[in-house]
C-alpha cells in the first residue's frame, strides 16, 4: 500500500469512528447475513460482543498500517484463529464485500474512488495474509 492510501484509510476511519461501533457492527453483520444467510450459523446468537471485537480489531490494524512487520504477525495469528472458527478461503470475499459496502454507506460523500481503492487494497492485503497463515 502507498503512503497516500494509508493516509486515506486513517482519515476515513477517523470519520467513521464518530459513529457508535454498535451501529457500524450491526450494519456490517446485517448486510453480511442478508447477502450470505448461511454464514449466520458460524457466529454466536448474541452478536453485541462481536460488533465491538470487529471494530476494535479494525482500529488496531488501521493504526498499524505503517508498521507492516508487527501488523503481519498479528494478522497471521488472526488467520490461524479463524481456521479454528471454520473460516474457509472463499469466505474472505464475502466479508470484504459487506465491509466495503458498510464503509461506503457510513462515509457517504467521503467515500471517493481513491478511498475505495485504498480500502480495497487494505482488505486484500489483510485477507491474503490471513488466508496464507491458515493454509500454512
Ligand atoms: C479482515 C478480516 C477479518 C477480521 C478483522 C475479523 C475479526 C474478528 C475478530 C476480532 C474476532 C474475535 C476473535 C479473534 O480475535 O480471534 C473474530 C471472530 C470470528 N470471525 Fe472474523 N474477522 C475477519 C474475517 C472473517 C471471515 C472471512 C469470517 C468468515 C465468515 C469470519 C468469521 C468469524 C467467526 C465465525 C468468529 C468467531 C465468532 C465466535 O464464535 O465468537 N471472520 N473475527
Amino acid at each position: 500500500m502507498t503512503a497516500a492510501q494509508i493516509q486515506r484509510i486513517h482519515h476515513s476511519w477517523r470519520l467513521l469512528k464518530a459513529v457508535d461501533p454498535a451501529i457500524v457492527g450491526d450494519v456490517f453483520y446485517s448486510r453480511l447475513f442478508l447477502l450470505y444467510p448461511r454464514l449466520r450459523g458460524m457466529f454466536p446468537k448474541k452478536m453485541e460482543d462481536q460488533h465491538q471485537k470487529l471494530i476494535d480489531m479494525l482500529s488496531h490494524m488501521v493504526a498499524r498500517l505503517d508498521q507492516p512487520d508487527q501488523l503481519a504477525q498479528e494478522v497471521q495469528a488472526m488467520g490461524a484463529r479463524h481456521l479454528g472458527y471454520g473460516v474457509k478461503p472463499e469466505h474472505y470475499a464475502m466479508i470484504g464485500e459487506a465491509l466495503l459496502w458498510t464503509l461506503e454507506k457510513g462515509l457517504g460523500h467521503d467515500w471517493t474512488p481513491e478511498t475505495a481503492e485504498a480500502w480495497t487494497a487494505c482488505y486484500d492485503l489483510i485477507a491474503r495474509k490471513m488466508m496464507e497463515a491458515a493454509a500454512a
